[in-house]
């Protein structure tokens, strides 16, 4: 049987479906280990599915690698100034999965504060046997102050949503974004200010060495004890430990995490026995159609990469998620 003269690319599975039909035939996928062997392994890609970790110690590892495509906007698995400084481009899927993003961030806001998982629980089990007014009375969501950590596209897309609520919307970012301010009334707020303000803080920020732990105990101590917390940026952003004391200390009323530092948490976990925690597996972007865009623009940007053309979608090449 001849040797395949496809391009080689190492990718970490299993690929979803989408993502093995859009290859099939045009790259010889081989398993993530090659990047764990010992001695060099000739490679024309890399395809970065389900966040495994790539840095310098699994690139010096490889030869002739033209392009590293991910599935997914955030990159903080991937080491992007190594794979510079060999001059190896990376790819993302920016831009399709911010309305997905923000309808999770809101599922889970609504979630937390309705108190919607501890409901189905109780209306499932034998203890519910009558209507009872006084029962699991939540926290109002209309009307209030939304704080959101990170003004790109997809706190953006969570502004939108915050003001079909009527909530009052504060924002913190590296950048000011004033045409945002005066066409949609958000309002510029300093990162002390909004945690002290807001009854719900939503993060939306990519994880970087910046933002890696940013809500600590001293941060979740400066927010309302009536404030609920939603994370659909990375769990890396919040410090586990400490929000976990804070959930149990009742600095604050509850956390809805779409995402967690470890991923998935230990099954003993003392965030997993909380009542006024919402958790969901990591699954920000997880729509039938969103995820099909997703695997399409991986794939472009991988095929691109190995024909030696500029990747149409670029990590460094627009704003941030
Ligand atoms: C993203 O796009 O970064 C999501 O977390 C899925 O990988």
């Amino acid at each position: 049987m001849p040797a395949t003269t496809l391009p080689r690319v190492a990718a970490d599975g299993p690929l979803a479906e989408a993502v093995a039909l859009l290859l099939a035939d045009r790259v010889e996928l081989l398993p993530w280990c090659v990047l764990e062997e010992d001695g060099l392994t000739a490679l024309d890609g890399i395809y970065t599915y389900g966040h495994p970790e790539l840095g310098e110690r699994q690139l010096a590892k490889t030869q002739g690698v033209r392009v590293i495509s991910n599935y997914g906007v955030g990159v903080d698995h991937i080491d992007v100034l190594a794979a510079a400084a060999r001059g190896i481009p990376v790819g993302n899927t920016p831009g399709i999965l911010d309305g997905a993003t923000a309808d999770m961030a809101f599922a889970l806001l609504l979630a937390a504060a309705r108190r919607l998982p501890e409901g189905d629980r109780y209306a499932r089990s034998a203890a519910f046997t009558t209507y009872d007014p006084g029962l699991m009375l939540g926290h109002e969501v209309h009307g209030q102050t939304l704080g959101i950590l990170g003004m790109g596209r997809i706190g953006l897309r969570v502004a939108k949503r915050a003001l079909g609520f009527e909530m009052r919307v504060l924002y913190h970012n590296r950048r000011r974004r004033e045409k945002e301010e005066q066409q949609l009334g958000l309002q510029y707020a300093d990162f002390d200010e909004l945690l002290s303000e807001s009854d719900f803080v939503v993060l939306t920020l990519p994880l970087t060495p910046e933002t890696t732990h940013l809500i600590g105990a001293a941060e979740l101590a400066k927010m309302k004890a009536s404030a609920i917390l939603v994370n659909v940026a990375r769990g890396g952003v919040i410090d586990t430990s400490a929000l976990a004391a804070a959930l149990a200390e009742k600095k604050i009323a509850a956390a809805a995490l779409d995402v967690t530092e470890p991923e998935p948490l230990p099954r003993e976990h003392a965030l997993l026995q909380m009542d006024n925690v919402v958790i969901a597996p990591h699954l920000g972007s997880a729509t039938k159609q969103t995820r099909q865009l997703m695997a399409e623009r991986s794939a472009e940007n991988l095929l691109a990469g190995l024909n030696g053309e500029p990747l149409p979608y670029a990590v460094g090449g627009g704003e941030g998620s």
